[in-house]
Parts: structure tokens; sequence; C-alpha cells
């Protein structure tokens, strides 16, 4: 548990200072008043663009837009007051140049307030991010598994579990370190290599199903709640929260069905004495069955 006395908003340097002196701990986080409860507990809330999935639906992270980023990245801003806020740069707003990347990572970080952005992508990636950080926006890197090359990869497929892929990632973390990057996300990624590279690398390394071996652990907030109808293996469920939401509900519509619901306490009475009011009569006949 990482409950600190500091009152100060973390920034992406005390992230970086935290490689071999504590594990780093984070979630993904798209929602005010969810940040405020993580933000107790958690060193950085990234907005991700997994909220494309999660909250919006969609297939893959692809469609998000930057917009959708600000929206989500504003509320948990509000909603945050310690912890380090990472937005998520999503698929189409950087990749075409470093001028364009450092283009719509101001606007994120201008109409957010958030205080560092995400990219995906190693070498590829290394002159944006140098770019980027040289003009005042600490980047964070994300390697390993990158969703939005979904189309590219043919899937979401581990990376890593033969030696032969080893180099080309340790090249693309080592070149995001060099670049300036001041963490590395490591996504579904062989336990061996996430440890090589954490040794290799001067910043610290968050993992997301590349084991124990990271110097720091995010999950998707929603996957470890226990609300996600469907997660990946890394995935340890924390909580049985979609459950919780089903019981709620069902006692809810059992309770309005039942008209035990609202019951005085949730009524307001008139300030002076009530006129006489008739009550239009209860519907009494049983709705009419659908045709199927
Ligand atoms: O979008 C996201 O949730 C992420 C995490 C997988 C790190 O990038």
């Amino acid at each position: 548990m990482s409950l600190h006395p500091l009152t100060r908003r973390l920034m992406a340097p005390d992230i970086t200072a935290m490689k071999r002196v504590k594990p780093v701990i984070a979630l993904t986080s798209y929602h005010a008043h969810t940040a405020a409860i993580a933000d107790k507990y958690c060193d950085f809330l990234l907005v991700g663009d997994s909220l494309g999935m999660v909250m919006h639906g969609f297939e893959t992270t692809v469609p998000v837009t930057l917009d959708m980023m600000i929206v989500h990245g504003r509320a948990v801003v509000r909603g945050a007051k310690r912890a380090l806020v990472a937005v998520d740069m999503p698929f189409g707003s950087y990749e075409e140049s470093p001028s364009v990347a450092f283009r719509n990572a101001s606007r994120v970080m201008k109409e957010t307030d958030c205080g560092a952005v995400k990219l995906e992508g190693g070498r590829r990636m290394a002159e944006t991010t140098r770019y980027l950080v040289e003009r005042g926006i600490p980047v964070m890197g994300h390697i390993g598994l990158t969703p939005q090359s979904i189309n590219v990869l043919g899937g979401f497929k581990t990376q890593g579990r033969t030696r032969d892929e080893w180099a080309a990632i340790e090249e693309d973390a080592r070149a995001l370190a060099d670049a300036g990057a001041f963490a590395i996300v490591l996504e579904a990624m062989s336990a061996p290599l996430a440890a090589r590279i954490t040794e290799a690398i001067p910043i610290p390394t968050i993992g997301i199903g590349a084991s124990s071996n990271c110097d720091g652990q995010i999950l998707v907030m929603e996957d470890m709640l226990g609300l996600s109808p469907r997660v990946p293996k890394f995935v340890k469920k924390f909580g049985a929260v979609a459950t919780a939401i089903e019981d709620a509900i069902r006692a809810y519509a059992e309770d309005v069905g039942e008209r035990r619901f609202p019951a005085e306490e949730h009524t307001y009475a008139m300030k002076e004495p009530a006129p006489s009011v008739i009550l239009p009569p209860q519907a009494t006949k049983k709705p009419k069955k659908l045709s199927t």
C-alpha cells in the first residue's frame, strides 16, 4: 500500500526516482470518482486509450480520438489530487512527425492539466520522445504489445516468448530511455525479457502482463475490479464489482416493482400543511404480453 504524507502532486521525475527504491503503483482511470479513490494508493494514474474498449465499447483502441482522451483526462485530473496523471496519445495523433506530436500533446497538457503523456512504440518513437521532452512534455514509453498496432500484429499477442525477439525489444527500451522517457510500460511480455530490460535501463519499467520483474505494475482498473466481462490471463481480479452492481440493480428493480422504493425517508414533505391530494389510481392491470 502506498499512503504518502506528501500533498503536492507527483511529477514525472518523482516516478523516475522510485526505481530501485519502491515499487511504482499505478492503475488506469477514466472517471473522477474512481480517480479520487485510486489517488490514495497510486503513484500515477493513466488515462489509457483502453477507455475506448472499456468505456465506449470499441473492439480495439484504434477509433479513440484526442477529444475523447481530453474529456476523460480532465475528469481524472479533477478527481486525483496527489498522483501524477498521464494521458495516452491516441492512434493517429503523434506518429506522423515530432511536430504533430508536440501540437497534439501540448493540447492534451493544456486542456487536461495532466503531468505527462504516453506514446506507444520503441525506436520509431525515440526521436519524437526526445522532441517532446526537450520542449517540456514528460513522456512515458510503451513497448511489448502495443495495442494501437493490433491491425499489423494480427492480434493481442504476447511479446518476447522466443529469444530471437529479445534484441529488438531491448533496443526499443534503451532508445526510449536514452531519448528521455521517464518510465516505460512493458505490456504482455515474457518474464525473463522484462527482467533483462528492467536491469538494463535507468528508468522504471511498469509491467502489465510482464511479471513481477518490473519496477512497478499497472492494470486496467475495471479489469482488476472484476467489472470487465473478459480479461487477459495476466489480470488478477481484486474485486467482484460486476456482481455487486448487478445485485444492487436487481434489488432496485424489485423495490420499484413492489413499490417499496422510494420509502418515506426518501420523500420530501411539505414545509406547510399539505393540501389534500387525490392520488391517481395505481395501475392494477397486468401488462400485456409482447408477441414474439
Ligand atoms: O490504454 C491502456 O490502458 C494502457 C495500459 C495497458 C498500460 O496503455
